[in-house]
């Protein structure tokens, strides 16, 4: 930032993984920032470690984005232009069986805030899509143009449904937004004083795996090793998530500055670059020297075979690139679930 006074930016669901990896970017960047979340899906393990890397007090309030009162205050009390809104239920098989709970949820909160945005002539948001949006797709790479699926499930439909929601209140008002389309975030901060924190059983691979390594689950399953695929295991775009904070930062700047080309905007955020099950799992080991216990399991429900991003619009426009490797990634991840365990 080079404006002479400091851009506040509200960032709800400040505590969760990826909320807490952005507050440190957004502060690195010179932003000031305030954090609101409700720790539906953390506690304040995150925003503490933010307070250790970053050297600031973190101003926070505990507040449900889904109270309009509660949030109205929030909005009162501080000042700020730019909103980055992380604050969701984002369990995928959760969301199948209580769909009510997921589009209370996520949709109620994001209304919320663009209501709010409006009332108090606040401008700029960055709403967390995700890669769900694009569904089982046949083109691949995935670019921005390539026509969403009808979501699997609820989690994935309440992405589709929000996104929706921005494209229609940015046209009919002078909010301006950015949805960035994640692929899959993983990994922590280098400090591993911050990373992911999934409460009882993870649903995601690399949580999964840290736990298998650290020996509180027995043994990793690789759900299927018969897709067309050339070992068979599925395949995904891993993002860092201190690669995936700093697109946020990118995004915002994009629309302070004034930069954006449309007031409304998407983005992939990932890294262009497909990886197996296996092939993570072995990098894991490797990189990691230790030996992991897995087996091939039956395939999950709901799974797509392979998708990877088409990042050349974030390359280009947000000036943002993936930069750490898969590698280093995945070291993050085993440092950040060894830290925690000692904790
Ligand atoms: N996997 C295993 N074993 C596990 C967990 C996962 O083999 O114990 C496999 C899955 O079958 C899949 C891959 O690892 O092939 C990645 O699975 P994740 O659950 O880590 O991630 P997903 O790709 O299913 O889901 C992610 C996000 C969702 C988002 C979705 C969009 O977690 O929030 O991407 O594609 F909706």
């Amino acid at each position: 930032m080079n404006t002479n006074t400091k851009h506040r930016v509200l960032v709800t669901g400040g505590a969760g993984f990826i909320g807490s990896h952005t507050l440190v970017e957004l502060i690195a960047a010179g932003f000031d920032v305030v954090a609101v979340d409700n720790f539906s899906n953390s506690d304040d393990t995150c925003l503490r470690g933010v307070e250790q890397i970053t050297g600031q007090k973190i101003p926070f309030e505990n507040v449900d984005c889904c109270d309009f009162a509660a949030m109205e205050s929030v909005f009162q009390r501080y000042d700020f232009d730019s909103i980055i809104h992380f604050a969701a239920f984002k369990a995928v098989g959760e969301s199948v069986e209580m769909p009510l709970k997921y589009y209370r949820n996520n949709l109620m909160s994001f209304i919320n805030v663009l209501e709010l945005m409006k009332k108090y002539n606040r401008n700029n948001i960055v709403f967390s899509s995700s890669a769900t949006v694009y569904g089982e797709t046949d083109v691949l790479p995935v670019t921005e143009e390539t026509p969403r699926m009808p979501a699997i499930s609820s989690y994935g439909n309440t992405k589709q449904i929000c996104e929706d929601i921005l494209r229609d209140t940015v046209a009919s008002s002078s909010v301006k937004g950015i949805a960035l389309r994640y692929f899959n975030p993983i990994g922590a901060h280098p400090s591993a004083l911050i990373g992911e924190l999934p409460r009882g059983v993870p649903n995601n691979l690399v949580p999964f795996i840290t736990q298998t390594a650290s020996g509180i689950r027995e043994c990793l399953s690789v759900f299927g090793n018969d897709y067309p695929t050339p070992d068979g295991s599925c395949i995904r775009d891993y993002i860092d998530v201190v690669d995936l904070a700093k697109a946020h930062v990118a995004a915002i700047t994009r629309m302070v500055e004034g930069k954006n080309k449309q007031n409304y905007e998407i983005f992939n955020v990932g890294t262009g670059k497909g990886t197996s099950v296996l092939e993570l799992v072995e990098m894991f080991q490797r990189v990691n020297n230790l030996k992991l216990n897995y087996k091939i399991a039956p395939r999950r429900q709901g799974d797509v075979v392979s998708i990877y991003a088409d990042t050349s619009l974030a390359n280009n426009e947000l000036g943002w690139k993936a930069e750490r490797s898969l590698e280093d990634t995945l070291v993050s991840a085993w440092k950040w679930e060894q830290y925690i365990r000692r904790k």
